[in-house]
């Protein structure tokens, strides 16, 4: 049998300083666990047009729809701010998920109790917290047509984004999000804005018919998505699973990031259909937080999300759910034992670079693995 594939597509700003760890514990798996995968790297965001013109190539793009599973670090910079909106880096990182059919986008929100502390809210509001965001990523505001700019004359244009849902793309998100509500706590909020959005009203009968047809064992309790945001920051452990549209779901997870500490900490897997006969489905990691290009290239950023988006390739691509547990596990305890890179220092603690996060994680993880 061959080896599970892997394409890393590091990408721009403090992309491929996180990423660089990651890779270093795909090593230290190949040599001293026996977990060896095949590993190809390319380009994606603006370190692609830079080479080729375009924020993802064709090979590329054929690249990942061939592997196993895609490692993303990420996307943008200040260097790209006047390109043409097509030629944007975000553009690359919107036709992967389109054309890998990513429709179901992950976002686990924890609290790791070292970090309680650190977070904007008061330690007892996060202490603890465990909340999955399950985003709609291929559809919605995102994608809809039209999505223009028209000049109208007379120095008055007019600029439109097309809300868009179909019955089949909510029962889908849906159903993720019940089965995994059934492997948690068994609750999930759906968030729309049925108040005042056409696809809010659908978006909410199309969850409930599910649920009613498949989940009646789940709670299921429907949110107006600004509510939600409210909801998350004054009392976020009454949510178990959030069921929300892309754009209500790029906020909310925001949100949800910061809850932990920071936006350095959220990791998340974008997922496709399960195949019908092998049951493996298409799948993209990456780290919540974006490129900063206000930090790259100094060795400081946090490689924790980046990090831990790796164990969600290991729990949900490679079936390797101890692995998983214990890089989870790796990242407390070198929490615990005060390392922190900037975003998330405090007092009394030490400050670690970049590179030397990675390698105290890694070492928790050979004594957690042996
Ligand atoms: C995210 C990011 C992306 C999004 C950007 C980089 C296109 O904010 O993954 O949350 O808006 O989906
Ligand atoms: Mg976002």
């Amino acid at each position: 049998m061959s080896n599970p594939s892997l394409l890393i597509l590091a990408g721009d700003g403090i992309g491929p300083e996180v990423m660089a760890e990651v890779k270093k514990i795909i090593g230290w798996f190949g040599k001293k666990r026996g977990i060896a995968f095949d590993v190809s790297e390319d380009l994606v965001g603006g370190c692609a047009y830079d080479v080729h013109g375009v924020p993802l190539a064709d090979t590329t793009m054929a690249k990942a729809q061939a592997v196993d599973a895609v490692l993303l670090g990420a996307v943008g910079g200040p260097n790209y701010d006047k390109l043409d909106f097509s030629l944007k880096p975000e553009r690359g990182l919107l036709r992967l998920r389109k054309e890998m059919d990513l429709y179901a986008n992950l976002r686990p929100a924890q609290c790791f109790d070292a970090l309680a502390d650190f977070s904007s809210l008061k330690r007892e509001v996060v202490a603890g917290l465990d909340v999955m965001i399950v985003r709609e990523l291929t559809s919605g505001v995102y994608f809809g047509e039209p999505k223009e700019i028209t000049d109208l004359g007379g120095g008055q244009k007019r600029a439109v984004d097309t809300q868009v849902y179909e019955t089949y793309e909510i029962e889908r998100i849906a159903d993720v999000a019940f089965d995994l509500a059934r492997k948690r706590s068994n609750l999930v909020h759906s968030a729309e804005k049925r108040n005042v959005m056409k696809t809010g009203v659908l978006w909410k009968e199309v969850v409930s018919q599910v649920h009613e047809r498949e989940f009646k064992d789940v709670t299921l309790e429907h949110q107006l998505a600004d509510s939600g945001g409210m909801q998350l920051v004054r009392n976020p452990k009454q949510f178990d699973v959030i069921v929300t549209d892309n754009l209500f779901g790029d906020l909310l997870s925001d949100i949800a990031a910061m809850l932990t500490g920071s936006l350095g900490m959220l990791a998340s897997a974008s997922l496709g259909e399960a195949d019908p006969k092998t049951k493996k489905r298409k799948a993209l990691y990456e780290p919540v937080h974006g490129s900063a290009p206000d930090i790259a290239g100094k060795g400081v950023a946090n490689p924790i999300a980046m990090i831990a988006s790796f164990g969600m390739a290991l729990r949900y691509s490679f079936d390797l759910g101890a692995e998983a547990d214990a890089i989870d596990t790796a990242i407390a305890k070198v929490l615990d034992k005060g390392l922190r890179t900037g975003d998330i220092m405090s007092a009394g603690c030490k400050q670690v670079s970049t590179a030397e996060m990675g390698s105290a994680i890694l070492a928790e993880l050979e004594t957690i693995l042996g």
